[in-house]
Formats: structure tokens, sequence, C-alpha cells
């Protein structure tokens, strides 16, 4: 008889656009010609000189474990990079770095979590918070919001996902999947709402760099100093400066919160990747402009993507303001026939259009957002245009 394994591993799901990204990676390497619209990564080269630093910390002789909260050098730049981008001092203390912002997030609710306590997280929300809430014990209490409210929940829908077991509340600004990038106004509404219950805002500001048009990153953290003791700010440098197989990633909060995280880290996985921190150290003191570069083109991208999706009948979408993606409105799709198959829901529109017509997309429902496809644009102008392409021909397919 098998002994099987524990009943918290076997709740876990497995992570959907993880699994969306092996799916175009392994046909792709098959030799099918597919368009990949589901990766979360930059598709930019890492810059030059991160290389080198990494290739560097080998002859260096940075082979050797760190001290667990990670180096000193790397969090005294994670320091200076709080200061000088969010307005925010903290000591060395204060910081912890992990492998990725994923752990960094694991980290930071085995710190918060008993069993039973409870997260608010907005949805549609990124596929890992309610898994990782699960994962240590605590419960997910999800706050629907929709396109009418740009994906960002009104006060009243918040106070009332507030109870007395409510322990954190998780901000995406800007949002993976949804791209909205909260305003100042919506942010001191949280901060209120936090201060006044007492519970902890985890904030993370991983795509603080990729916002477009007129909006501003604001981390809610220097909203002021009620709200900065109740704040955990969760950042890496995954998505800024193309970085995302370093795994490194950062947190910056309360030092009794650092210190938990910082024991559970000790005995879990210890320091993280010598050499990478190196590396990530190079990244955030270097001159900055290749970051705007990037910047720029995931901009041009985003209006091409969003006028695209657009012009094709059944379609649409919102202009997102940060990140690298947009949601895809379905709805008015579903119901129809692909040959033989009826499209039901956004996980058959999704299948249906990499059968058909090899483009990978993320289904919504993976989001708590039914009705939808994530698309990233994290990905050339051509496949975008040629991933649009295939979409248009596929709708027109559907009877
Ligand atoms: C919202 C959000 N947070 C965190 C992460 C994890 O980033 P990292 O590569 O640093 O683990 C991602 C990656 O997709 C993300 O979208």
């Amino acid at each position: 008889m098998p002994l099987g394994i524990s009943q918290k591993a076997g709740n876990i799901a497995p992570s959907a656009t993880l699994a969306m990204d092996a799916k175009a990676k392994a046909m792709k390497a098959a030799g099918e010609n597919v368009i990949g619209l589901a990766a979360g990564e930059p598709d930019f080269d890492t810059p030059e000189t991160v290389r080198d630093a990494m290739k560097e910390a080998l002859d260096l002789g940075m082979t050797r474990y760190s001290p667990v909260p990670g180096t000193l050098e790397l969090r005294k730049a994670i320091i200076e990079k709080f200061k000088r981008d969010n307005g925010l001092t903290y000591t060395p203390d204060q910081i912890i770095v992990s492998n990725g912002a994923k752990h960094s997030l694991y980290n930071v609710f085995f710190a918060l979590l008993d069993e039973g306590d409870e997260v608010i997280i907005p949805s549609p929300c990124w596929v890992s918070y309610p898994e990782i809430v699960r994962m240590v014990g605590g419960v997910p209490v999800f706050v629907p919001s929709g396109e009418r409210e740009g994906f960002i929940p009104t006060p009243a829908a918040l106070e009332a996902a507030v109870s007395p077991r409510t322990k954190a509340f998780i901000l995406t600004s800007p949002n993976n999947p949804n791209g909205c990038v909260w305003p100042r106004a919506a942010l001191e509404t949280l901060a209120d709402l936090a201060v006044r219950h007492n519970f902890y805002v985890v904030a993370d500001e991983i795509y603080e760099m990729l916002i477009y048009g007129t909006e501003k990153h604001v981390s809610i953290a220097s909203l002021g100093d009620e709200i900065l003791a109740r704040t955990i700010v969760i950042n890496g440098v995954s998505k800024t400066y193309a970085m995302t197989g370093f795994r490194i990633g950062y947190a910056a909060g309360p030092r009794e919160v650092i210190a938990a995280m910082t024991n559970a880290q000790s005995q879990a996985t210890s320091g993280p990747n010598t050499p990478a921190q190196h590396a990530a150290l190079r990244a955030l003191i270097m001159p900055q402009d290749c970051v705007e570069t990037m910047r720029r083109s995931f901009e041009e991208r985003r209006d091409a993507i969003v006028k695209g999706v657009n012009a094709i009948p059944g379609l649409s979408c919102l202009k997102p303001d940060g990140a690298f993606y947009v949601m895809m409105n379905v709805t008015r799709l579903l119901g129809k026939r692909c040959g033989e198959r009826k499209i039901e829901d956004c996980a058959a529109f999704a299948d249906a259009l990499l059968s058909e017509v090899k483009v990978v997309t993320v289904p919504g429902n993976a989001f708590m957002a039914e009705g939808y496809c994530r698309l990233s644009y994290a990905t050339s102008m051509d496949n975008i245009q040629e991933g649009l392409r295939r979409i248009e021909a596929f709708v027109k397919t559907l009877v």
C-alpha cells in the first residue's frame, strides 16, 4: 500500500502560470511554432554588467554560505534603494534577502500567521498568494472586483472583508494579473483601514518600476509612521532587471517580523545564493538607465496589445497602467463552438487557442477571474503581432 503524502501537500495546487509556461517551452522544444503569451518574466537579456558581476563573484571566491538574511553589502544597497525610490528609511536588521520574492512571501506569511488567521486578498489575484497562505495554515479571504472598478476593490468592499481574525492584507500594485496601479487615494483608504483594525499590509512591489503613462508608484509604507509599522514591503530583482533566474528577492519591515522570517529561513534554506547576491548588488547600484529602456519597450508593447485585442470582435481589455499583463475579456465568446468543442469557460477558450492556433495564454480561473485570459507582453513586438493575428483568426472560426 502506498504510504502517501500529507493532506497539506495534497491540497496545494501547482502554479498554473509556471505550468502554462512549461507547456509552451515543451511545445517549442518539440519544434512546434508556438507563440507564448504566458510568460511571467522579461524577455530582455540580463544587463551585461550584472552578468559580469555574477562571473566576477566566483573569481572573488564568493562560493560560501552567506549570512542568513543576506550579505550586509546587499542589505545596505537595498536600504539605499528604498531611500532613493520610495522615501523609506530602514536599518539592516529590517531587511532580509531570500530566494526570490516568492520565497520572501512564503517567509512573511510563515512569520505572521497562526492557524485560522485570515489574509485579505483582492481578486483577481496572483496564483501563488492563496496557496502560500494556505500552506502555512492561514485562510485567504477574497475581495472580488472587476473591470468596472478598474480591478481595485471599493472602500466598502474592503471594510466588509475585515473580521476579528484578519491578520494581513496583500496589496499588489502594479498588479499581476490585471496590471492595475493603486492610486494614492486608494492606498490612503487601505492604510487607514489597516491602522484602524490593526492588521499588517504585505505590499508586493515587485513591478514598481514598470508603470506607464502618468501614474507614479507610491509605497503604502511611505504614507505615515502608523502604516509603516504595519507594512512588510516585498520586492526583488527579477522583473526590474530581467534577473528571474538569479532568485533574489527581499523584504523590509518591522524588526520582529524580519527576525522571525530570518529564523525560519535559517532552518529551511539558509542564506540565499552568494554569487547571485553579488550580482543583485551590482544591479541596484549600477546606472539605472537600462531599467528605463526596458520600461519604454514594455509601454510600446502594452499599447500594441491593448489596441490589437480591442480591435478583435468579441474580445476586449482595459488599458493597464503597470506590470506586463493584460486581462483579455472573453465572456462574449463563451457558449460558442470550436468544431465539435463547446467553449464553456475561459479554460476551454485558452485550451482551444493553444490546440488550434498554438498561442499560449493563462486562463483567468488560475487568478480567480473567470471570463478572462491573461496575456503577457513580456515578449517581442513580432510575437505580439503574430499572436494577435492568430487569436483573431481563431475567433473568426467560432460559431
Ligand atoms: C506579483 C508577483 N509577486 C512575486 C513574484 C515572484 O517573483 P520572484 O521571481 O522574485 O520570486 C511574481 C512573479 O511572477 C509576481 O508576479
